[in-house]
């Protein structure tokens, strides 16, 4: 058995650790996005793999025989390659996900189905937002230049948000209610845009919105193709011993 877990979330760090303590042989790797990721204690590899042909042949070459998709929910094109590498290849296949967040009852949010759909949600007078969507799509919030953006990201980023009216804060978690009521205090914010990413890292920032009432955008997480998934590094343990042991037939073989 050689295991890749596709990763860059909590869950994939979490399942790196319980096959390292159980030494199943296996590789990290992460797209290297950030500038310092955490360490692992697998073998790590950083950076894209060329597509799904570049994967496909990277599972070739390092004889890899279970594919852990253990990504963000919106990490689309990785998890999208993954399924067309892990079928070319006969490689089993599992995404480790969590359950999206459902609303409560108390809760303002307002359900889109993608950052544009965002953008166009905001459309009204100009309000103090915290846009908490990671680095890669704020571009398309310059559409919406009258908001006062607070943005949190892991890095610094490079260039200036191309946002005329913004806040940086820069901070990687892990997230208590308590600071985002802070920070959400600190900067007057009015409404809170996010991605649908589920888990209990990132939901700190909900339970402060919830606190404030204030309303959400919530963006749902894209569509993927049909795969296997499990909710928990337990379950994607199991899934391998299983695997590795029997086919139940509707994956293909080892
Ligand atoms: N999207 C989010 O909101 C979000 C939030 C938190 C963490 N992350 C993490 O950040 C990373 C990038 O996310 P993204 O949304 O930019 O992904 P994406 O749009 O689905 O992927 C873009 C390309 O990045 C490369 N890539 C992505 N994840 C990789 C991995 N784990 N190992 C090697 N290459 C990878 C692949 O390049 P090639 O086509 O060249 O193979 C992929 O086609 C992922 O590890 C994800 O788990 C994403």
């Amino acid at each position: 058995m050689k295991v890749l877990i596709l990763g860059g979330t909590t869950e994939a760090s979490a399942l790196a650790r319980a096959l390292a303590e159980r030494e199943i042989p296996a590789l990290f790797s992460y797209a290297g996005r950030v500038a310092s990721p955490k360490p692992q204690p697998l073998p790590t590899r950083v950076g894209g793999f060329g597509g799904a042909d570049g994967l496909a042949d990277f599972l070739a070459t390092q004889r890899i025989t279970h594919l852990v998709d253990a990504t963000h929910p919106f990490a689309e094109q990785m998890s999208r390659h993954a399924v067309a590498a892990a079928e070319r290849k006969g490689t089993a296949l599992i995404a480790l996900t969590r359950p999206p967040w459902e609303p409560q009852e108390s809760d303002r949010w307002q359900r889109v189905a993608s950052i544009e759909a965002a953008v166009a949600a905001l459309a009204g007078p100009p309000e103090r937002v915290l846009l908490a969507i990671g680095r890669l799509h704020l571009a398309a919030f310059a559409a919406r230049p009258e908001h006062h953006y607070v943005l949190r990201l892991v890095d610094l980023p490079e260039e200036a948000p191309p946002l005329p009216r913004h806040t940086l804060t820069v901070d990687r978690g892990p997230f208590t209610r308590e600071g985002d009521l802070a920070l959400m205090r600190e900067h007057g914010i009015e409404r809170l845009v996010c991605k649908n990413a589920g888990g209990a890292g990132a939901a700190a920032k909900l339970e402060a919105a919830r606190a404030l009432q204030l309303p959400v955008i919530m963006i749902d997480r894209p569509a993927l193709p049909p795969r296997r998934e499990a909710h928990g590094p337990d379950a994607v343990l199991d899934w391998l011993v299983h695997r590795s042991t029997s086919d139940d037939g509707t994956d293909r073989g080892v």
